[in-house]
């Protein structure tokens, strides 16, 4: 090599390296863990269809930063893959924030990284209680199933309901589910007549419909994964003649969620839950919301509540990355969001300063059809509701 085309390579590599560093500064990097394949590629979608919609509102640079997010594929349920991602991400790509997560195996797969890397991370859908305890790097912005949960069991009971049969999944949302139904039901006087578990992956739902309506109750509360799993128990509650036989249909939102409402068809008509978002919800922030998706994503998905997870959890990286001056660090980036409070669209919401987990409003709603269309539109509320799986 002469001498000139020495000095032009090395030239060269100076300024590469000068330009990597500079981007770094310049750049916050948020790596996303969600499934987007497999059956649960719709959580996927929705989280990062919000993720999108609060950037396209809110630009895409924050405290002179551009903020850049990498998505990365967890294919479903599936821990190990969650957690060598997250390795990635961290070492690798060396992001300053890790968000997502749709399902609650994951999330706790990843907690104890999150701990040692010291990177904050934002729980955007997965909700068994104990995972904000699983490590101080973790806040949540969706729901925990006991927060959704209770409400249901006093407003059944409120509404005169007294023996109620529970069938759940299998796994840390279902039992959660399953027990504060039955504490906070059995303490109010009510009874509970049966209760089902059901696998996680390929259920089979008609044999423990079938022993529902053998049993007899007044109602059948149900807890399943949004998404397939609610077609599945549909359709298996109408096939049964349930309905017919004068048995009611409760449970919490995921089971009447948005991505699906349509496909339930008819047969969900009436059926009441308890959650913290729907697509109907009246207020400006939720239009421009709603509008926003649809501007950008289509109207074939509706936004559904795993969409808010994603927007809501962005707009609490925004405002650590603004607070801080650009300047993340893990433990000053905990302490902002430590009692953040925000303007969802699904109304006001809170990370609280003790346990990192979200405080709000649980809605009580009914399915009806707005326009032609089926929407879970709210007509009660349970205020400012914390997670009651932590007390
Ligand atoms: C979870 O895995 O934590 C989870 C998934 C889907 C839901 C709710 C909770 O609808």
């Amino acid at each position: 090599m002469t001498n000139k085309k020495l000095i032009q390579a090395l030239t060269a590599c100076i300024a590469f390296t000068v330009t990597a560093a500079v981007q770094a500064q310049s750049t916050i990097k948020v790596g996303v863990l969600a499934p987007f394949s497999g059956p649960f590629a719709d959580f996927g979608q929705q989280i990062s269809n919000g993720i999108k919609v609060y950037m396209q509102q809110h630009g895409d640079t924050v405290a002179g930063k551009k903020i850049e997010v990498i998505y990365k594929d967890t294919t479903g349920p599936a821990p190990d893959v969650a957690k060598r991602l997250m390795q990635e991400l961290v070492t690798r790509d060396r992001v300053q924030f890790i968000a997502g997560f749709g399902l609650t195996p994951n999330a706790m797969a990843v907690a104890p990284v999150a701990t040692e890397a010291k990177v904050p991370t934002v729980i955007m859908n997965a909700a068994t209680s104990i995972i904000t305890a699983k490590s101080p790097y973790l806040a949540r912005v969706s729901m925990t199933l006991p927060q959704v949960t209770a409400p249901m069991a006093e407003w059944a009971y409120k509404n005169g309901v007294r023996k109620v049969y529970t069938l759940v999944t299998d796994y840390g949302p279902g039992h959660d589910a399953e027990a504060t139904f039955k504490k906070v039901f059995t303490k109010l006087g009510g009874q509970i007549v049966g209760e089902a578990r059901v696998p996680l992956r390929n259920p089979e739902y008609a044999p423990y419909v079938q022993r529902v309506k053998d049993t007899g109750p007044e109602a059948l509360f149900v807890f399943v994964p949004a998404g397939e799993a609610a077609v599945g128990i549909m359709k298996a509650y109408a096939e049964r003649g349930l309905a017919q036989a004068g048995i009611k249909l409760i449970g919490t939102g995921d089971m009447t969620d948005d991505t699906v409402l349509q496909a339930l068809g008819d047969t969900a008509r009436g059926m009441v839950t308890t959650h913290h978002y729907s697509a109907a919800h009246d207020s400006p922030e939720n239009k421009a919301y709603v509008q926003t998706y649809a501007e950008m994503h289509g109207t074939r998905l509706r936004p559904n509540f795993m969409s808010v997870g994603g927007y809501d959890g962005m707009a609490a990286i925004y405002e650590v990355a603004k607070l801080l001056n650009g300047n993340i660090d893990g433990d000053k980036a905990m302490a902002v969001l430590r009692g953040m409070k925000l303007n969802s669209p699904r109304g006001p919401i809170m990370i609280d300063p003790q346990t990192r987990d979200i405080v709000q409003n649980v809605y009580v709603r009914k399915v009806e059809r707005v326009n032609g269309q089926l929407y879970n539109v709210e007509f009660d509320k349970f205020e400012m509701v914390q997670d009651p799986g932590k007390r």
